[in-house]
């Protein structure tokens, strides 16, 4: 007779079950068997006695087995779990960086059909991997000088996480070829949300503060929470990236560099992009509040909606000049270009915002804030410390002109490492 097994908690129980393929088999052997009474054929009616309790006992046989089997297999997958995924050195771990092969990644990118963006250093192709995930995938250039940049990012991207860092999927290091491959950031990089869109469309003034909590947060992690110091060294609008709901995450890792955490400096060759670059790069000498400098430059032109330094017209573009001199006559708020509508709702926290963008701005690095108190304070968990804070940035306003000497766009990894500004 079919059976199945029916398990509940420790007890197993047997009970009889037709399924319909069964119930035919048996009404089929009843007519037979009732056709041969009928002609009263002994012989037939033994014949056909038999080849029915044949049949029943091989349907039993047959799914006690199909059970049994069933059973044993449930058994090898369910109750070890992790301890027999550990004993499989074939399983991936998602949080490490996979390794791409170069075709691999052509067909992701569709032979690097569609360009998301560009810098210093390569460019950048949307694509979409064999399980569906959509990526950001980079393609370094000029590869012989980009062995460090490529290196630089692989490591220290690829070992962290953070939802405001953006999240390193994998690499390709075949034959010379080196490429990055990166969650895909649906909204782009900041700069073209904040120099780039009409007045109609522009982000509004609690998005635009959202996203500055969301770089400081990225940045503190860098800084105060992993194994060494990670100093990013480009923090600019354009390594900025924005999610569908503009979440901010931190990008381009590639100029980074690893501090331990018991040295107050590093020496290192000059890197970063003009405009962005804190004073004390001139001795090269440098800690992770070149970072909070280079953030105070982004916070102002996420204030202000325009560039710190454009390349064209020095005097009036440079916000850092123009807010030594309207602190002056404490008429900070006029920096804003176009004070709108939104910008006037929220004056007095514009304002304040203003005044911690020049706080990471001080000629002396040790008097601007860490990036875990800058957090704080853009959370308005904290008051802004005035005391701190002088309007005099001489230093940077000097350095300006040197930091612009070597403009070059296309990077040199002998003494001097600039990024583009475009
Ligand atoms: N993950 C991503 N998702 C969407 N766009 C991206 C992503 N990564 C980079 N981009 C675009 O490509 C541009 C250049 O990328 P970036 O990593 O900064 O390269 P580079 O090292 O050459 O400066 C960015 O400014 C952005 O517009
Ligand atoms: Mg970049």
């Amino acid at each position: 007779m079919p059976t199945s097994i029916l398990s509940s908690g420790c007890f197993a129980t047997r009970v009889l079950i037709l399924t319909p393929a069964d119930f035919g088999v048996l009404t089929f052997l009843v007519s037979v068997l009732v056709v041969a009474v009928i002609f009263r054929r002994i012989v037939s009616l033994v014949i056909i006695a038999c080849v029915f309790i044949i049949c029943c006992g091989s349907i039993y046989i047959l799914k006690v087995c199909k059970e049994g089997k069933r059973g044993e297999v449930e058994e090898k997958i369910k109750p070890s779990g992790l301890a027999d995924e550990e004993k499989d050195s074939t399983v991936e771990i998602p949080a490490l960086p996979m390794r791409f092969s170069y075709e691999e990644l052509r067909t992701a990118t569709r032979h690097f059909e569609e360009k998301l963006g560009s810098g210093g250093f390569g460019s950048v192709f949307k694509g979409t991997l064999e399980d569906g995930t959509l990526v950001a995938v980079k393609r370094l250039e000029k590869l012989s000088q980009n062995m460090k940049e490529f290196l630089a990012e692989v490591r220290t991207i690829g070992s962290i996480h953070h939802f405001n860092l953006v999240k390193l999927i994998g690499y390709c290091k075949d034959k010379s070829y080196r490429l990055l491959v990166y969650e895909f950031v649906a909204n782009g990089s900041l700069d073209k949300w904040i120099f780039y869109q009409d007045r109609n469309n522009c982000l509004k003034w609690q998005i635009r503060k959202n996203i500055a909590i969301d770089i400081a947060k990225g940045l503190a992690y860098l800084h105060e929470e992993c194994y060494k110091k990670i100093i990013h060294l480009d923090i600019k609008p354009q390594n900025i990236l924005l999610d569908e709901n503009f979440n901010a995450k931190v990008s381009d890792f590639g100029l980074s560099k690893l501090m331990d955490r018991d040295k107050s400096q590093v020496v290192t060759t000059m890197r970063g992009t003009p405009g962005y670059m804190a004073p004390e790069w001139r001795l090269s000498k440098i800690t992770e509040k070149v970072d909070v400098y280079s953030f105070g430059i982004v916070l102002l032109e996420i204030i202000c909606r325009r560039r710190n330094f454009d390349g064209r017209s020095e005097t009036s573009s440079h916000l850092l000049r123009l807010l030594q001199s309207k602190s002056k006559n404490n008429k900070l708020l006029h920096i804003v270009r176009n004070f709108d509508e939104d910008m006037k709702n929220n004056a007095e926290e514009v304002e304040r915002m203003i005044k911690i963008a020049a706080w990471c701005l001080q000629d002396d690095h040790t008097r601007r804030p860490c990036m875990s108190t800058l957090v704080n304070v853009l959370e308005g968990v904290m008051e802004v410390d005035s005391n701190m804070i002088s309007f005099n940035f001489k230093n940077a306003l000097a350095d300006h002109h040197v930091l612009h000497i070597n403009d070059d766009p296309s990077p040199s990894p002998l003494d001097f490492v600039l990024s583009n500004p475009r």
